[in-house]
């Protein structure tokens, strides 16, 4: 990739990259809506990745090439705006922003972009690209911000270029991974712990329903509002309640469901899925992994049918797989309306399940079946 990348970019800059980094897309065993309402996530980042090599200019143009998307963009350091048409560039522009907002002195820079993250596949392919531009800056720079500023500059990125009021797991997975081990990561307080994460003869299964999850940003940020609203109406008499973190069941019974069914059902579903995460990560101390597969299937429930983020896509896979004993847990992953389904497989049943529910969901939605086992990798990382 090194090699490949410095060729690509001598060709088009005239110069070598003074820098490459690789940046993962990320999985989400459990935990899902969780983390704008300040509760735990139990994220990874796998062995698919977004690559940005970089050099800094001595005037102050900007000119990005996404080379798997064969499309240019230039701007200057001056003219840094979110850009309507196309998306790639906000997430490299976003990042950038971070620094000048940070009244960092920054000049123009010569960018490459490429990645193996299928995009709107529900694995974070737009946090990688963030990740991977802070991350480089910053070392070119040398401003030394830690991988927890990092984090939340990336995060900010897609807030004000991509419009996405994304909360912080996917920027974290992907610059904190670490191989072989998921991320416990508490959201409220940032506190984490890494839980390792080798299963005999169990892989992460991805099955890409191929559906982009075009309604994705604007319901996305309608759930964050839900959530908000029923925050709202307990804090009225609760004054101490920041979050659904701090919600009970009772409380959402008592103040929320006489008020406004829809608010109680979406803020229902988070409160049981906070509930849920503690339970899995018990069992996943305990290896008792088909235990916490129940958990994924009930999170898969609860996001089709209460939080209403899952569609008959990622809904027929489910069910394809759901009474079958060698696939432990499955459920829709990240913001949903598409995406990937996490399916955790008997490593030896995988080739037979994959020739089955293939034909099955090609026949029935009419649209191609991806599938990818996933591999659990380091975060961010400078390769040159
Ligand atoms: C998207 C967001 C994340 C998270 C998930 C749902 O991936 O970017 O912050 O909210 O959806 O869990």
């Amino acid at each position: 990739m090194k090699n490949e990348l410095t060729r690509i970019f001598i060709e088009q800059f005239q110069a070598s990259p003074q820098v490459i980094v690789r940046s993962p897309g990320r999985v989400n065993i459990i935990g899902e809506h969780a983390d704008y309402n300040n509760g735990f996530v139990l994220p990874a980042a796998i062995d698919k990745a977004a690559y940005i090599a970089l050099s800094l200019r001595q005037d102050e143009e900007i000119h990005l090439t996404a080379i798997d998307l064969k499309e240019n963009f230039s701007t200057t350091i001056h003219q840094l705006k979110p850009i309507g048409d196309i998306s790639w560039p906000n997430y490299i522009l976003g990042g950038a922003a971070q620094f000048v907002k940070k009244c960092i002195p920054l000049k123009g820079f010569n960018l490459l972009l490429t990645s193996d993250v299928p995009i709107g596949a529900g694995l974070s392919s737009s946090a990688a690209v963030e990740c991977a531009t802070v991350f480089a800056m910053n070392h070119l720079l040398q401003t030394e911000f830690s991988r927890i500023e990092m984090v939340s500059m990336a995060q900010k990125a897609e807030h004000e270029y991509a419009g996405v009021m994304c909360g912080i797991m996917d920027q974290f997975a992907s610059m904190m991974g670490k191989a072989s081990q998921v991320i416990k990561l508490d959201c409220r307080s940032l506190e984490y712990q890494y839980v390792p994460f080798k299963l005999d003869g169990i892989k992460i299964l991805l099955l890409n329903t191929n559906v982009k999850h075009s309604l994705a940003s604007s319901e996305y940020n309608t759930r964050r509002e839900e959530c908000e609203k029923a925050v709202e109406l307990i804090k009225a008499h609760q004054p101490s309640v920041e979050s659904l973190r701090d919600v009970t069941v009772e409380m959402l019974d008592q103040f929320v469901l006489p008020v406004n069914e829809l608010v109680y059902k979406r803020s229902r579903f988070v409160v049981d899925e906070m509930e849920r995460l503690n339970d899995a990560c018990n069992y996943l101390e305990q290896n008792d992994i088909a235990s916490m597969g129940e958990c994924m299937f009930e999170t898969h429930e609860g996001l089709s049918r209460q939080y209403e983020v899952s569609c008959k896509e990622l809904d027929f896979l489910v069910n394809f797989v759901k009474d079958k004993p060698e696939v432990l847990g499955a459920r829709m992953m990240g913001g949903g309306f598409g995406g990937c389904t996490i399916n955790l497989v008997q490593e030896n049943a995988i080739a037979q399940l994959v020739s089955e529910i293939k034909p099955a969901y090609e026949a029935a939605m009419n649209l191609p079946l991806d599938f990818y086992i996933a591999s659990i990798e380091n975060g961010t990382e400078l390769i040159y």
